[in-house]
């Protein structure tokens, strides 16, 4: 009998019950995060080219689907607010009655504590230049300075409801900034989200037309080198230092290397590494799926159980409350 196998590693992939039996990894409803978009002015709902499926949402029409997200199981929502008026210095973010604070109250008012509703505590979408930070005399985003108005958006944001915010703009110092304003303020129940590993990557492209940006030129003197992998764990480890709750990584499928890494670095120190799948990856499988390229819904699935598989403990992704529906059918 020599030549037949002792060990046939198929006996565990022999019908679809024990293969869910004995995989290593699932993924799960709540643990997805919906990113969304609320625009000043809009009266119904504006499709994204780019992004086919997403869409600019009014007050309104943010509030339903919130609700539906809610309902599919998704676990938070993280909003993104797009002003009628810019300038230089992004007033309209740190406006109680700006766009974005006035949505995260509309949908905190509405879900209570049935989903995390978070805020991106970012001034790129509210500056007519289009970085996330202000600007100082030569034209360079001034580090010192933004850290000034991200305090005054987290403070805001915390006011207007938001139970967590995602610190996306890459400025050193910006988690310590914002967690002692918010602490001083009395508001240490706030989360903070550093988005420690952010690539200046081409994966953000769809996004720029999702929020109308104003950006000409790149953010690349602040926003990560994509050659770059040690340096992600000098951030996060800054980032927790500083006390963030969560540590990211963005992209995601693109920087599955990096996120492996930073699973490790922050898991030993027992803080949780999210991903965020952006608006590139999101454009990629759904350009190829319209060609009938691709396995629309299994090629999605697959993105997110890799992303899940490499460490992430949550996944920001646009199809959340699809892959949910998905998830929840079977
Ligand atoms: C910055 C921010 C960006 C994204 C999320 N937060 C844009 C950027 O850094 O250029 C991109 C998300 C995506 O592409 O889906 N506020």
């Amino acid at each position: 009998m020599g030549g037949f196998p002792a060990q046939r590693p198929r006996r565990l992939r022999g019908s679809a019950a024990m293969r869910s039996l004995v995989a290593e990894h699932h993924l799960a409803p709540q643990r997805l995060v919906l990113p969304m978009f609320v625009k000043e002015g809009l009266a119904s709902p504006s499709p994204i080219t780019s992004m086919p499926g997403v869409v600019q949402h009014s007050r309104a029409s943010l509030v339903d689907a919130v609700g539906e997200a809610v309902e599919a199981g998704v676990g938070g929502v993280m909003l993104f607010g797009v002003p009628s008026e810019r300038d230089a210095r992004g007033s309209a973010g740190t406006d109680p009655d700006g766009i974005l604070n006035e949505a995260l109250a509309d949908v905190a008012a509405a879900v209570g504590e049935s989903c995390v509703v978070m805020a991106d505590t970012c001034l790129d979408e509210f500056t007519d230049h289009g970085h996330c930070g202000v600007l100082d005399a030569e034209g360079r985003v001034d580090n010192d300075a933004t850290l000034v108005r991200y305090v005054d958006l987290a403070l805001a944001q915390a006011s207007a409801g938001a139970s967590l915010l995602g610190l996306s703009g890459m400025m050193d110092g910006q988690v310590g900034a914002v967690r002692a304003a918010l602490d001083a303020a009395g508001r240490t129940d706030v989360a903070l989200l550093a988005y420690s590993a952010k690539y200046a990557t081409a994966f953000y492209g769809p996004f720029r037309e999702a929020v109308d940006s104003a950006l000409k030129g790149d953010r690349r003197t602040y926003q990560m080198e994509p050659g770059n992998r040690s340096e992600a764990l000098r951030e996060v480890a800054l980032d927790i230092d500083e006390g963030a709750d969560a540590v990211m990584v963005k992209p995601a499928l693109p920087y599955l290397d990096v996120l492996v890494d930073v699973v490790a670095a922050a898991g030993s120190r027992g803080v949780p590494t999210w991903a965020y799948q952006v608006s590139g990856e999101y454009a990629m499988v759904e350009a190829a799926a319209a060609n009938g390229w691709i396995d629309r819904e299994r090629a999605v699935l697959e993105t997110l159980l890799a992303i899940t598989r490499a460490g992430a403990s949550t996944v920001l992704s646009y199809w959340a409350v699809e892959a949910a529906t998905w998830l929840r059918r079977g």
